[in-house]
């Protein structure tokens, strides 16, 4: 009988064991460019990689890989999503026993819900990682110039961010207890404080006035249908894109250098025949233009760090979701507020801002939901769209970690992701009844709850 190490060892010629399928493992070798090149052309999976790619653009040290594991983690959940859309009921009467089935009836419906949840959660933390690292290493900038235009691919992902967001946000409102439908409340009240269109910004959200069935059904296909619809479409386009773009902008930084650098005149051809009726040997001195090749094949340098950091991202979902139980508080009770209302995590910064920036004088109080809740945010999505084309940065420091030239934008843009994350962990930790602020040891005073 086969052994998997000796299916993982087999050459291609030798004889395949009975009973088993040759690529019932992976045990792929490639002997030379060729056969790695043919891999890609023969393996549907494998198309969309190009055949060969820049070796300094694999280093883990320079992207972390963070836009794999956002794709890793957008597959878990829709893997995840699909038995849970074929239990769960979107109906206000049924929604919450719905998801109380899944929690405490279903087979394993709890490790499924709780890996749905976690990969949804931790989606938010590394698109927004990779974003981070991409405006650090000046990513967003062209190199060599010549059919680039990593700009798009910067103003794609911005969109990409904020569908994520908005994705996660509708999921948020499904299991209809009390944490979802106040969370809901107050990230879609953020909305209706925009001068004159606000109310009705609000209304066309959750399809009515008040958070009910309209509401519910609205999120519900948004959130299986609409949003992960056009997340994968403008993934496939954002990495047609990368491709495009020649790969990571890595590649684009040592190229840039290979073009400054002046290549030095190597001895080529020595004529010996005419050193013999001199007594001296001429020899022909020739620049070369062909930089040394740092590529290598896709199959199997890129493939396997592929391979390792997708199921890397497996297991620590699956070692996360059997850890942490996934919340179900009461039945949602439009008549029932909690103390303190929280908008979900990503959005807690927001929350911070808007109490931050209602002014009272005496009894009279300017809301700070417009200014906090729509024009800062506004502002900074704005800026963030079109920041690759005020950035006036070399060519030169496309594709670094921290060059000279960036290192004010840099030190700017790092103070701005500082403040959303303290804003969040205060939002999270310290803020108890009325938004008042408490140390974490700090008792909360006892507050009945408001009918
Ligand atoms: C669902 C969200 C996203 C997914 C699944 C995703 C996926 C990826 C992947 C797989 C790569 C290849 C390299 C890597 O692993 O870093 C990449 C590169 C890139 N991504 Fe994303 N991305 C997402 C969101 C974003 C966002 C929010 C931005 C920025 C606003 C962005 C901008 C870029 C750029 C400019 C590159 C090229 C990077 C380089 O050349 O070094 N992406 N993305």
């Amino acid at each position: 009988m086969a052994t998997i190490k000796g299916l993982l060892k087999r050459s291609p010629d030798t004889p395949e064991a009975p009973g088993v399928h040759p690529q019932a493992l992976w045990s792929f070798r490639p002997r030379s460019d060729r056969e790695a090149g043919d891999a890609i052309v023969s393996n549907l999976l494998l198309h969309w990689f190009p055949s060969k790619v820049y070796k300094p653009s694999l280093d883990w040290s320079y992207s972390f890989w963070l836009g794999t594991a956002s794709a890793a983690l957008f597959l878990l959940l829709v893997v995840s999503g699909l038995p849970l859309l074929m239990l769960y009921v979107p109906s206000v009467e049924r929604a919450y026993q719905s998801v109380k089935d899944i929690e405490y009836v279903v087979t394993f419906g709890w490790w499924i819900r709780a890996v749905h949840r976690i990969s949804a959660h931790l989606m938010v933390v590394a698109v927004a990682l990779h974003l981070v690292r991409v405006f650090l290493t000046g990513a967003y900038k062209n190199g060599v110039g010549q059919g680039q235009c990593r700009e798009w691919n910067w103003v794609i992902g911005v969109v990409m961010l904020l569908l994520t967001l908005f994705l996660s946000f509708t999921g948020y409102l499904l299991p209809w207890d009390q944490l979802a439908f106040w969370a809901v409340t107050v990230g879609t009240n953020i909305a209706s404080s925009i001068p004159w269109i606000g109310p009705t910004v609000r209304e066309l959200l959750i399809g009515g006035r008040t958070i009910e069935q309209a509401t519910l059904i609205r999120f519900y296909v948004l959130h299986c249908i609409m949003l992960p619809g056009a997340l994968g479409v403008l993934f496939a386009y954002h990495m047609w894109r990368v491709r495009k773009d020649g790969g990571l902008a890595k590649a684009d930084h040592e190229a840039v250098l290979a073009n400054q650098q002046p290549v030095p005149p190597v001895a080529s051809k020595t004529y010996t025949l005419l050193g013999v009726a001199r007594g001296t040997a001429p020899t022909v001195k020739v620049t070369s233009v062909e930089a040394p090749d740092l590529t290598v094949s896709a199959v199997p340098d890129l493939t396997r760090r592929a391979a390792i950091v997708v199921l890397a991202t497996f297991a620590l979902v699956s070692i996360l979701a059997s850890a942490i139980p996934s919340p179900l508080e009461e039945p949602a009770n439009a008549l029932v507020t909690p103390n303190p209302a929280k908008a979900p995590w990503y959005f807690l910064w927001l929350q911070e801002i808007v109490t931050d920036t209602t002014i009272r004088i005496g009894s009279f109080t300017i809301n700070g939901a417009f200014l906090g809740g729509v024009i800062l945010p506004g502002l900074l999505i704005t800026l963030l769209t079109v920041w690759p084309w005020l950035d006036r940065s070399s060519a030169l420091s496309t594709g670094r970690w921290f060059p000279k030239d960036r290192r004010t934008q840099n030190a700017m843009f790092l103070a701005l992701v500082l403040l959303v994350l303290v804003f969040t962990v205060i939002g999270m930790f310290l803020r108890g009844p009325y938004w008042n602020f408490y140390w974490p040891w700090e008792a909360w005073p006892e507050i009945p709850a408001r009918i």
